[in-house]
């Protein structure tokens, strides 16, 4: 069975990807700043992805001693913030967590696939991407993970190793709820327009990362997918 280190498992959509590759019977490795919100279903270390040395050290460490066969960089944080009144610490901090984070992680997990001749890179990007307001920097760093998706694909296929992107929205986790409160006009006009009538769950996305991560999804390789109760129909690109 496979290992897969999955970044931002403390919560959310991080551990539920946890939980569902463990009862599949795979070994999960779990990386975050805080304790889990829930017993971690497997190995669990603190890692800080804004702070670039340490994580890499730690990382190193990481690959080290777990074999891993499959990386989902998941680790996401977001800070809406209006293009006129952006503060470019909080910019930073974005590209940091949700950009540069996952590069340091690929790199970490690099050496053991290239050696094995097979690997699985997932990157959650997200729908934002596709434009909402007050987003300049999150959207701009998850339109950053589908570049280097695309980048990773080419230069990783020749060694078995596959990478793709994840694009969810809405997926009810604290990062959603914090700027779409229950009962919001926020929340309210997207739980209206989503095509399928519900707001997406953590298990909506460890779904579709099990089957990335999978041998069956060998052939897939650079491809953005969209969860997202099909609100982005019409705005994404066939
Ligand atoms: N929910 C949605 O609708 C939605 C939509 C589009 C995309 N996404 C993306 O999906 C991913 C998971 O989001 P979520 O909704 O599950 O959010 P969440 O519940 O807020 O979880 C975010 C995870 O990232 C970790 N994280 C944040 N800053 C970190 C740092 N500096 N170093 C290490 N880990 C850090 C958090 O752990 P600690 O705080 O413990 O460090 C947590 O485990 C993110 O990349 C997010 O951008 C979510």
């Amino acid at each position: 069975m496979a290992t897969t280190l999955i970044t931002g498992a403390s919560k959310g959509i991080g551990l539920a990807i946890a939980e569902r590759l463990a009862e599949a019977g795979d070994t999960v490795v779990g990386i975050a700043r805080s304790e889990s919100d829930r017993p971690f279903p497997g190995a669990y270390y603190s890692v800080d992805l804004e702070d670039t040395a340490a994580a890499q050290a730690a990382l190193q460490d990481i690959a080290t001693t777990h074999a891993i066969d499959n990386l989902v960089n998941n680790a996401g944080y977001s800070i809406p913030q209006p293009l006129g009144e952006i503060d470019l610490d909080d910019f930073d901090k974005q590209v940091a967590v949700n950009l540069r984070g996952a590069l340091i992680c690929t790199q970490a997990c690099l050496p053991a696939m290239r050696a094995a001749g097979r690997g699985r890179i997932v990157n959650i990007s997200s729908r934002s991407v596709l434009g909402k307001e007050d987003r300049t920097g999150y959207a701009g760093a998850k339109a950053g993970l589908i570049g280097f998706t695309r980048v990773w694909a080419l230069e990783l296929a020749a060694d078995g190793i596959t990478v793709n992107a994840i694009a969810p929205g809405p997926i009810e986790t604290d990062l959603f709820l914090r700027h779409h409160p229950v009962g919001s006009d926020a929340y309210n006009n997207i739980a209206q327009a989503v095509p399928v009538k519900r707001m997406g769950k953590p298990a909506d996305i460890a779904a579709a990362t099990q089957f990335l991560v999978s041998d069956d999804a060998s052939f897939v390789t650079g491809q953005v997918l969209y969860v997202c109760g099909g609100l982005t129909l019409g705005a994404a690109p066939v």
